[in-house]
């Protein structure tokens, strides 16, 4: 496996590989690589000829009140797992080879990105826009594969890979989760004991969501009802948003009449967790938009 460190090098190692015919899938990560990482980078092995990760902390998309320094940064045990994995790069840029002096271009999602997580953390999402789309710019992937659980995220790489003509594919994986149901994230290390056996009360209250819809119940404030409660067992863990909404605009709906995205975030102690489930009405097309050559997100 090689790792590239410059935008140069890695631009040239992927369009040498282009021009000889071969395809080239991209996992693009901060690090910290469990098991969901593991699943995207097994998929985009299957259905590419080379396969590039990336690992860089990106900076744009943290608050300064985030915890940016203390981000997980297991660069050994990160490279160990691509190389199990069969990755051919790990592109792994520093801040100033990203950011060099008198950069000054940002990439915005204004309507997808208002909702949710961009309300919750206001530049975050321009922060995404821009190190995905410059990522694309020099690593120039046929296939760029992301997960689920950043379900918001997803939707909008998605949004400016079509606005922008990026002519990458994208593909959303399903979440992977711990046997508890806790959705896998490079967060989950900052659990104590106590907040780890909480957690997975977030995806306890989208499941019990989603059986409602599956069970035939439309009335949205009825669900996120039932949510908060299974939530509020815990005194100890905060609800910031759950939430019943259009797949694919995420704009919140007030009765379910055609598939819909869960989505839910809440704070233990300094800790921010997100998940989210999607559901299909029973008996009901998938209703789920397949265009631009990009799969749907599913679960
Ligand atoms: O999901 C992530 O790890 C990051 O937001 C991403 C897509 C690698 C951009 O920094």
């Amino acid at each position: 496996m090689k790792i590239i460190r410059t935008t140069r090098s890695m631009a040239a190692w992927s369009e040498r590989l282009r021009r000889e015919g071969v395809t080239i899938g991209f996992v693009p990560t901060m690090g910290a690589l469990h098991d969901g990482h593991r699943s995207l980078i097994r998929a985009a092995r299957l259905r590419c000829d080379a396969l590039v990760v990336s690992i860089f902390v990106n900076p744009a998309q943290f608050s300064p009140t985030e915890d940016l320094s203390a981000y997980p940064r297991p660069i050994a045990r990160d490279r160990a797992l691509c190389r199990e994995e069969g990755v051919d790069v790990c592109f792994e840029p520093t801040a100033l080879t990203m950011y060099p002096e008198g950069f000054q271009t940002t990439v915005t999602v204004p309507v997808l990105a208002r909702r949710w997580e961009g309300e919750a953390r206001p530049h975050h999402f321009a922060g995404v826009a821009t190190v995905v789309t410059k990522l694309f710019g020099i690593v120039h992937p046929h296939l760029a594969l992301f997960g689920q659980k950043d379900y918001q995220q997803a939707a909008l790489v998605r949004q400016l890979v079509g606005d922008l003509n990026l002519g990458v594919t994208i593909q959303v994986r399903p979440t992977v989760r711990e046997q508890d149901g806790l959705a896998m994230s490079s967060r989950n290390v900052y659990l104590s004991t106590d907040e780890r056996r909480i957690a997975p009360l977030l995806s306890q209250a989208l499941q019990a969501g989603k059986q409602m819809i599956v069970g035939g119940m439309l009335d949205v404030a009825a669900i996120e009802r039932v949510m908060r409660q299974t939530i509020e067992q815990a005194p100890t863990i905060h609800v910031e948003y759950l939430a019943v909404c259009d797949p694919d605009s995420l704009e919140p709906l007030s009765v379910v009449s055609a598939p819909a995205v869960l989505l839910g975030a809440v704070r233990i102690g300094s800790i921010r967790l997100i998940d989210n489930l999607l559901v299909k009405l029973p008996g009901g097309k998938s209703g789920l938009r397949v265009e631009r050559g990009i799969k749907p997100l599913t679960d």
